[in-house]
């Protein structure tokens, strides 16, 4: 997969994407990420990217021009048109699992930072295809938000994981959180792991898992629960575990 991204601070990439699982795929060649600063594209001698805002208000806004341009230079270096461009912004869709999952099949995806106090709107109109929100609140920088999403999509992209299930196993995957996980030593400040894990018995363990995972999700996040495919048995269950916690 290739990804561009437009921004106004490039260096603030550098150590996030050299680390870890971005940078294993980087080495891979399973992902090229290329960087590009939007006052390459300003045509001012002090590479001027925002301006006051029309009709007044506080704030800077982010032209139009050096973002259009910047596009216009990276599309002509390829020959598809149908790359989902992205703009980072409090006012897109409610980014998710889903979102990722499907933004991994693609093999091309150019994001734009926003930046200030917005964007000129005529890039929200005539230039993005697509408008992401990491959550319901506001950065300062949508440089951080598009390090969340290339993070939360490369992991998705087969090859990149050491193993391809653990994707599968990670919170938010199959619409629950993830059950809890333990590794060595077995007895730790006298907490011992629970005796389950130690059984062998794959099927109880798996039950186990899905147990304190649908568990774990009605005590955090009731509102995944709800979208969630449970067995009557385990409606039953659920209920009586949080009548009766131990
Ligand atoms: N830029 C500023 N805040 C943001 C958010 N919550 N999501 C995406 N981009 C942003």
């Amino acid at each position: 997969m290739r990804i561009d991204i437009l921004c106004l601070f490039p260096e603030m990439f550098v150590s996030a994407f050299d680390q870890s699982i971005i940078k294993r795929a980087k080495e891979k060649g399973i992902v090229d990420i290329v960087i590009h600063d939007i006052r390459d594209y300003t045509h001012d001698k002090h590479h001027t990217a925002d301006d006051y805002p029309y009709g007044g208000g506080p704030g800077m806004v982010l032209k139009p021009e050096p973002v259009f341009e910047a596009m216009e230079a990276i599309k002509q270096q390829l020959n598809t048109s149908e790359i989902p461009i992205i703009l980072l912004t409090p006012k897109g869709r409610l980014f998710n699992q889903q979102i990722a999952k499907e933004l991994a099949l693609y093999s091309h995806l150019i994001l734009i930072c926003g930046h200030y106090e917005g964007i000129d709107e005529r890039v929200h109109e005539h230039l993005a295809t697509d408008e992401i929100s990491i959550g319901d609140y506001v950065l300062s920088s949508g440089e951080l938000a598009a390090m969340v999403v290339v993070d939360a999509v490369v992991r998705l992209i087969p090859g990149v994981l050491g193993s391809p299930m653990s994707a599968n196993n990670d919170s938010h995957s199959d619409g629950f959180l993830e059950y809890p996980q333990y590794t060595r030593p077995r007895v730790y400040r006298g907490w011992s792991i629970p005796s389950v894990l130690l059984s062998g018995n794959h099927r109880e363990i798996a039950c186990w898992q899905r147990h304190q995972a649908i568990l774990r999700t009605a005590k955090q996040r009731p509102d995944l629960l709800k979208k969630a495919t449970l067995s009557d048995k385990e409606k039953e269950w659920i209920s009586e575990s949080l009548l009766n916690p131990k």
